[in-house]
């Protein structure tokens, strides 16, 4: 039995714990920490998200321990997995803290704002005998695993071009709004976007270069992007990723990617299911892998690899830094108006 603790039980903080009841038996919660007295004793009524959640909002923690300080939890001999679900300015000092203490993390992303800060996390992922994964749901996601299976075993041919988007409304449901203020969340960028930015990494590896185009939110982050990862000719890769449509909208997760032989669609805020189109043929609705969503899958993997002793191979600390390093990379065009190298 792994035995977890886990800090921050906001918006993310909150869906990881249900995620580890659904392993119970192989994982438990035995400790949680939070600055706000009400969601430390299990009162979650006043977190929100943007998807839903429908676990209740009210928990008993029963004998799970509450933790005002995160370094007492990491104090704490009976916890065996640190689950670091804190606003991210503060994801490098615990995630070191806790590797240093020979815990296993688990981190949410972003990785951290900074590549110097995600290159500090590395090194004592590097050094320490616990396992370091950071959480990148989409890599677990069924209509995004779907689309790496069939690339991999180019069931449709080569991948011609590939669309990303992420589309969201304004986030205001964070504690005290920190995700809106961009010394503290990266802007939309490194909190929303890099979701894709990642998934690329994943499903095509690092670009030659980029190039991207942006505009300022009045907070003077980039919370509207357009970017083009090139790889050479016969692939056109671009990504969408902003937070800045009106309230009312939502959020929308959601690729088109363009083989030789088909094409393949999702948008999450249609309800549909993705969809299969090739020439001649009714569209097909394959059935998505099983295991539930990204938020289940990328902990039910980490805990697996834990048990198995097996250093992540997927969402690897390299990978997110590089996630990153790409998404500043994009800022940075859009910033400057020139293609960046990679
Ligand atoms: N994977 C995803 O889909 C996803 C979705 C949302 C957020 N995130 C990431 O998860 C992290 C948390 O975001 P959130 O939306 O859950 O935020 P949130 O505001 O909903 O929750 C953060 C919680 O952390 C607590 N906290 C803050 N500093 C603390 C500290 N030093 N010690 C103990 N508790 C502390 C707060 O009191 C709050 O309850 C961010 O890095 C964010 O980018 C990931």
């Amino acid at each position: 039995m792994i035995r977890v603790g886990l800090i921050g039980a906001g918006f993310v903080g909150r869906n990881h714990f249900n995620q580890y009841e659904k392993l119970r038996g192989r994982a438990s919660v035995v400790a949680l920490c939070d600055r706000e007295a009400d969601r430390r004793a299990g009162d979650w009524s006043k977190v929100g998200g943007n998807l839903a959640d429908t676990q209740g909002t009210k928990r008993d923690l029963g004998a799970i321990k509450p933790y005002t300080n995160w370094q007492d939890l990491l104090a704490d001999a009976n916890v065996d997995l640190v689950d670091i679900c804190v606003p991210t300015t503060a994801h490098c000092e615990i995630s070191i803290a806790a590797l240093k203490a020979g815990k296993h993390v688990l981190c949410e992303k972003p990785m951290a704002l900074s590549v110097a800060d995600c290159d500090l996390m590395l090194a004592a992922g590097r050094d320490a005998p616990g396992k370091f994964m950071i959480a990148q749901c989409i890599r677990f996601w069924p209509e995004y695993v779907f689309l790496k299976s069939v690339f991999d075993q180019k069931k449709y041919g080569l991948l011609k071009a590939l669309s990303l988007r992420r589309q969201a409304e304004a986030p205001t449901y964070s504690l005290n709004s920190w995700v809106l203020k961009p010394e503290l969340s990266g802007g939309a960028v490194l909190d929303l976007h890099v979701h894709d930015v990642d998934f690329a990494i994943h499903l095509l590896g690092k670009p030659q270069a980029v190039t991207a185009q942006g505009y300022p939110s009045p907070q003077g982050s980039l919370d509207h992007i357009h970017a083009f990862w090139h790889y050479g000719p016969g692939l056109v890769v671009s990504l969408e990723g902003c937070w800045d449509l009106p309230a009312g909208f939502g959020f929308n997760m959601g690729f088109t990617a363009v083989f030789e032989q088909a094409a393949i669609t999702w948008d999450l805020a249609t309800g549909k299911p993705l969809a299969v189109f090739r020439s001649g043929c009714a569209p097909e609705t394959p059935a998505m892998p099983a295991g539930g969503d990204g938020y289940f899958g990328e902990i039910a993997y980490f805990v697996e690899c834990i048990e198995r002793g097996q250093t992540p191979k997927t969402s690897t600390p390299q990978e997110s830094r590089d996630a990153v390093a790409l998404a500043l990379a994009e800022k940075k065009s859009a910033l400057s108006n020139k293609r960046v190298n990679v």
